[in-house]
C-alpha cells in the first residue's frame, strides 16, 4: 500500500511541485492550502500517515496546526516547513514536538529522507503501543484468573474436607464420594488453568513437547461441556516426535485459535468430529488439525490469513461473530520460527490445518536423542 501523505501550503506552486515529486515516489497525496482545511482532511482521511506543513500561513498558522494536531493525533508526525535562517522559529516547532523541520527553499530528497524516516518512527511506535496492549490484556486476565482461582479455591477445600468427612461417617452412601471426586476434579480444572495462564506470560523460549501441550489445550477446551460431551476428539500423536524449541504462548495460541475455528465449523455440523495428528517427514514434523465442520469455499481459500477476514457474522443465535485475526494472528507468531500452513477443504465435508515446524526447530537434546 502506498503511503499518504497530507500537504498544507498555501503556495500553489510549492504545494503542486511537491504533490509531484510525492506522486512520482510513489505515494498518495492530499493537499490543503491551508490549516483549517488540513485539519478538515485529517478528519475524514484516516490513513494519511504524515503531514508536511508550512508555517507561515494566512489564517491559521502552521504553529497553530502543528499544536492542534499533536493534542487530536500524537502519533501522526509533522514535518514543518520554516523560512531559510528563520531558526527561532525552527527551534520552537521543535520544541512543540515537529519531527524534524525543512528550511525553504525545499530540497526534494532531503525532505523525501525526513518524510521515510517519519513514516518508520510512526509504524514503530503503533506497533509498540499494540504490543503493550496486547500484553497488558494478558497481564490482566492473569490477574483476574489468579485472583478467581483464589477464590474458588477456599470454598471448593471446604467441599472436599466435609465430603471426605462424611464418607467416613457414613460409610455406604456411594453419592458422599460423587461429590468429593468432583470436588477433586475441579480443583484439578483450575490448577491447570492456573499452570497454563503461568506458562502463557513466560516469554522465553523452552524445550516445548507438542503432543503434550496439544494435550492441554484439548484439556483447556474441556472446560466447554459442549465440547467435552458433544465432540468425539481423536488424537493420532506420534511416538519419539522431537521436541521443538519455542515460545510456549506462541504455539497455545496458534493451536487453540486452530481448534476454536474448528468448533466454530462444526457448530451446525450433525456429526462433530476433531481429530489432532502430530508427525514427522523427512523435513518437517508436522501437526494435523482436522474437523467435519461446514468446509471452506474453494473462492476463500487464499483470504483465510488475511487480517480481518471472517465469514462469522452474528446472523443468528447458532452463528458466532468473528474477528478474522485468528488466523492472521497465528501467522503472524509463527512465521518468524519459518512455520508454515497448508490447508485442505471441502464444502460440507470439513476442513484440515496442517502446521508445518521445520525439523530445524527441533531441540538439540532432541536431535541428538
Ligand atoms: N476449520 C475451519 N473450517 C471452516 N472455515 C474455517 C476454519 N478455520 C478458519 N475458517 C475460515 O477462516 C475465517 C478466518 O478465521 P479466523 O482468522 O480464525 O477468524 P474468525 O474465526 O474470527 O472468523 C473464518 O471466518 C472461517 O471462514
Ligand atoms: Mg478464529
Amino acid at each position: 500500500m502506498p503511503n499518504k501523505v497530507l500537504l498544507i501550503d498555501d503556495d500553489i506552486n510549492i504545494a503542486k511541485m511537491l504533490a509531484s515529486v510525492f506522486r512520482f515516489e510513489g505515494y498518495k497525496i492530499a493537499t490543503a492550502e491551508n490549516g483549517r482545511k488540513g485539519l478538515k482532511i485529517l478528519e475524514q482521511q484516516k490513513d494519511i500517515e504524515v503531514v508536511i506543513c508550512d508555517i507561515k500561513m494566512p489564517e491559521m498558522d502552521g504553529e497553530k496546526v502543528l499544536e492542534q494536531i499533536r493534542y487530536q493525533y500524537p502519533l501522526l508526525p509533522v514535518i514543518m516547513l520554516t523560512g531559510f535562517l528563520d531558526l527561532e522559529t525552527a527551534v520552537n516547532v521543535m520544541r512543540n514536538g515537529a519531527f524534524d523541520y525543512i528550511t525553504k527553499p525545499v530540497n526534494n530528497d532531503i525532505l523525501l529522507e525526513v518524510v521515510q524516516k517519519a513514516i518508520k518512527q510512526r509504524t514503530r511506535m503503533i506497533e509498540e503501543l499494540r504490543k503493550k496492549g496486547r500484553e497488558e490484556k494478558m497481564a490482566a486476565l492473569g490477574r483476574l484468573t489468579a485472583g478467581f482461582t483464589h477464590n474458588l479455591n477456599n470454598p471448593l477445600s471446604c467441599i472436599i474436607a466435609y465430603s471426605e468427612f462424611l464418607m467416613g461417617k457414613y460409610p455406604n452412601e456411594p453419592r458422599l464420594d460423587k461429590i468429593y471426586s468432583a470436588g477433586n476434579r475441579m480443583y484439578c480444572i483450575i490448577n491447570r488453568m492456573l499452570e497454563k495462564t503461568r506458562k502463557q506470560h513466560q516469554q522465553n523460549k523452552e524445550v516445548i513437547n507438542l503432543n503434550r501441550l496439544l494435550k492441554e489445550e484439548v484439556e483447556f477446551f474441556d472446560s466447554d461441556l459442549e465440547f467435552k460431551h458433544e465432540v468425539e476428539k481423536e488424537m493420532d500423536f506420534a511416538e519419539n516426535l522431537p521436541e521443538i524449541e519455542g515460545i510456549y504462548s506462541d504455539l497455545s495460541q496458534c493451536f487453540s485459535n486452530l481448534i476454536k475455528n474448528a468448533l466454530d465449523a462444526m457448530r451446525n455440523s450433525h456429526l462433530k468430529r476433531l481429530i489432532i495428528k502430530t508427525g514427522q517427514d523427512t523435513q518437517h514434523i508436522f501437526v494435523e488439525i482436522s474437523d467435519s465442520g461446514a468446509g471452506i469455499k474453494e473462492e476463500d481459500l487464499p483470504k483465510l490469513f488475511e487480517p480481518f477476514f471472517s465469514t462469522k457474522s452474528e446472523k443468528s443465535e447458532r452463528q458466532l461473530k468473528g474477528t478474522g485475526l485468528g488466523l492472521y494472528s497465528s501467522y503472524q507468531l509463527l512465521n518468524s520460527y519459518g512455520i508454515t500452513f497448508e490447508v485442505k477443504s471441502q464444502v460440507g465435508q470439513g476442513s484440515t490445518f496442517r502446521v508445518l515446524f521445520p525439523l530445524t526447530l527441533a531441540a538439540q537434546s532432541a536431535m541428538s536423542a
